[in-house]
């Protein structure tokens, strides 16, 4: 259903993959609700993922950037205007990538290049996009821009790996920037914590299955989907949020407030059970 929050609104959309990106969930809804935006994604991912498909459905151009590239991020935002026919109102960042992660190194063995290509890919790329666009003046007054983010920023998560400390420092750009941008332009700069979801980026994460099943039982909502994401994200782009900004806004049924439920219990004492059987 549309409610047209997006009418006349114009952005640019970071890491549409293929069906499974929250990114490509959150440009369908951005297009039903009115949206006329750009999708930036890498040459490589381009090449074998399947943003034409959603460049067709939703009538945009495609501007390949590598994210941690200032020179490829100020084309898109030229590019941006050009196509679009002036400055942004919104920003989607759902860029993340961890050699570590990818690569099976623990986090008491990281590998530092890869370590810092986490970083730059993961955090600030997130810095780049939003000092490109401040210099370039590229985004409208009351503009929204929105990162992803994940609960391990907060809490230790077995396996998570470095992307945990990228997360915990891209929520922290979108609180100092969010300062400078909101005092100056009315921009307002936040992250959604979203729930574990089946994507290509998410599936890196070690033991997904079991977690995926551990938080659904924790959750008094159930696991946040990719769609209810772009639900949300859609929320914080249109004017309806006008006043939130520097937030990490937790989009996970509830997880992150709870520390036991009966689901979760029910399951472990299950698993009790059956080791004293053996
Ligand atoms: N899937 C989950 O469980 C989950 C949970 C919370 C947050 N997130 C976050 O959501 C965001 C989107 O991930 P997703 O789950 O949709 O997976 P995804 O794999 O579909 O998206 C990740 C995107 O990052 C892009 N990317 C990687 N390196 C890049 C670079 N150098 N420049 C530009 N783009 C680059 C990839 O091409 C891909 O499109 C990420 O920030 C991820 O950490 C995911």
């Amino acid at each position: 259903m549309s409610y047209n929050l997006l009418k006349g609104k114009k952005g640019i959309i970071f890491g549409a993959l293929d069906e499974k990106s929250i990114a490509w969930k959150i440009a369908i809804r951005a297009y039903e609700e009115g949206a006329r935006f750009t999708l930036s994604n890498t040459p490589i991912a381009i090449r074998f993922g399947e943003i034409e498909k959603l460049a067709k459905i939703c009538q945009a151009e495609i501007i390949p950037a590598d994210a941690t590239n200032v020179n490829d991020i100020t084309h898109v935002f030229t590019r941006s205007m050009e196509i679009l026919g002036g400055k942004v109102d919104f920003i989607l960042h759902s860029i993340g990538m961890s050699l570590n992660v990818r690569k099976h190194r623990n986090y008491d063995d990281l590998d530092y290049d890869f370590f810092q290509k986490t970083i730059d890919i993961s955090a600030l790329s997130f810095h780049k996009i939003l000092q490109v666009a401040k210099k370039l003046d590229a985004i409208n007054n009351w503009g929204s821009v929105l990162a992803l983010s994940y609960i391990a920023a907060q809490r230790t998560l077995a396996g998570y790996n470095d992307m945990a400390d990228a997360k915990a420092l891209l929520e922290s750009i979108a609180r100092s920037f969010g300062y400078i941008y909101g005092r100056e332009k009315q921009i307002r700069i936040n992250t959604i914590s979203q729930s574990p979801t089946r994507t290509t980026a998410g599936s890196g994460i070690k033991g997904i299955d079991g977690l995926l099943d551990f938080t659904d039982r924790m959750s008094p909502l159930g696991n946040a989907t990719a769609e209810e994401c772009a639900d949300f994200s859609i929320v914080l782009f249109s004017d309806l949020s006008r006043k939130v900004t520097m937030q990490n806004i937790y989009h996970d049924g509830g997880f992150s407030s709870m520390a036991m439920s009966l689901k979760a219990m029910t399951q472990y004492n299950k698993c009790l059970e059956e080791e004293e059987k053996l």
